[in-house]
Formats: C-alpha cells, structure tokens, sequence
C-alpha cells in the first residue's frame, strides 16, 4: 500500500460511525426536477445532503436566495436527510464549516463536462479534503434547466412536469401568463 492509500484508509476508518454530509451546491433559479432526481440519488450514497444555495447579490436571479431556499424547503416537504441552506465565498470553505466530504454536482451531457471538470480541478486545488461526485440526472430530466423551464414558463408553457408543485406555484406568481395555461 501507498502512502496515499494508507492515509485515505485511515482518514475513512476514522470517518466510520460519524455521519457522511455531502453539498449539492447551485443556483437552484429554481430547484427543478432534475436537481430533485439528484438528491435522491446523493441519499444513495451520503448520509445527508445539504442542498447550498449560491447567494450572489452580483449574479441576476428571478427568485431572490431566500424564495429560492424555501421552494427548496417546501419541495422536500421537510425530510430530514436534506437540508436547505445558503452560501457566499469559497464552496470549499463553506464544505469544511459543515464537515462535508464531498460535494455533489449532477451531469446531464457531455456538454455540461468542460464546466465541471475545470470547477471541480479548482476545487480540489483549493482544497484537498473534499471530492466532487458527479451523479448522471434520469435519462428524463437529461434535457430539463432552470434557465429553459423559467423561459418556457415566462410565455405560458406548461412546465408542470418538471418542477415540483411549490416551484410551480411561485412560477405562476412571477409569470401572468403560466396561470392561463
Ligand atoms: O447551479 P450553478 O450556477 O451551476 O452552480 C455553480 C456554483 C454555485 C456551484 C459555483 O458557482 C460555485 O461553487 N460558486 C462558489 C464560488 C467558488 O467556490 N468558486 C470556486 C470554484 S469554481
């Protein structure tokens, strides 16, 4: 055995019995389907998924970080495993305050990758105690965004598929024209 693979195997039995938390971090402008299919599949493998909101005063959002914490909320109808926070700064320092062991990003195609690849090389430059995993969405929500469901919504498309019914609700407050269709 390395030295590496010995102080992972050290770092892990010194994890065992403590709860594994894993960050899904995102804009979440707003939480889709897709972002849901993710957690599921995260609860899969981690203890407890904390879903981290980017709070970007600077970055233009339809819902402000606190609307966008409480679709998330509402959405998970309370479940214990998932908590909804928000963030600001480095992603990295932010997973070390919450004793995270990794952060989660969902891959929808290969086009997401070059993104995600340079985020996660980043990240791990930043810092070493914390893996990114990346989990493949459901082949149905391969093709589902916030940015081309908000798009569809602002012109009355029927989007009610693909979020979850509290996101849909705040949609058709911020888009007249959802509540006709
Ligand atoms: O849903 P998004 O917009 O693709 O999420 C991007 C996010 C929030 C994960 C990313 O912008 C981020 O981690 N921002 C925090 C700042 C940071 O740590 N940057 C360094 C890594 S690139």
């Amino acid at each position: 055995m390395t030295d590496t693979k010995k102080s992972a195997a050290k770092k892990s039995a010194a994890k065992k019995g403590t709860k594994r938390i894993a960050i899904y971090p995102g804009s979440f402008d707003p939480l889709t389907n897709g972002h849901v299919d993710v957690i599921e599949r995260a609860l899969e493998i981690f203890d407890e998924v904390i879903v981290a909101v980017l709070h970007n005063p600077a970055k233009k959002s339809l819902f402000s970080s606190q609307e966008r914490v409480d679709m998330i909320k509402d959405s998970m109808n309370g479940f214990k495993p998932v908590q909804v926070d928000t963030f600001d700064g480095l992603l990295v320092e932010y997973a070390r305050m919450k004793n995270a062991v990794a952060v989660i990003r969902g891959m929808r195609a290969i086009s997401d990758f070059e993104n995600e690849f340079q985020m996660a090389l980043m990240n791990r430059k930043l810092s070493k105690d914390v893996q990114s995993v990346f989990l493949m969405t459901g082949l149905r929500w391969i093709f589902t965004s916030s940015s081309i469901i908000k798009e569809a919504a602002q012109f009355g498309g029927d989007i009610s598929d693909m979020v979850p019914r509290p996101v849909k609700l705040k949609l058709m407050e911020k888009f007249p024209k959802l509540n006709r269709s």
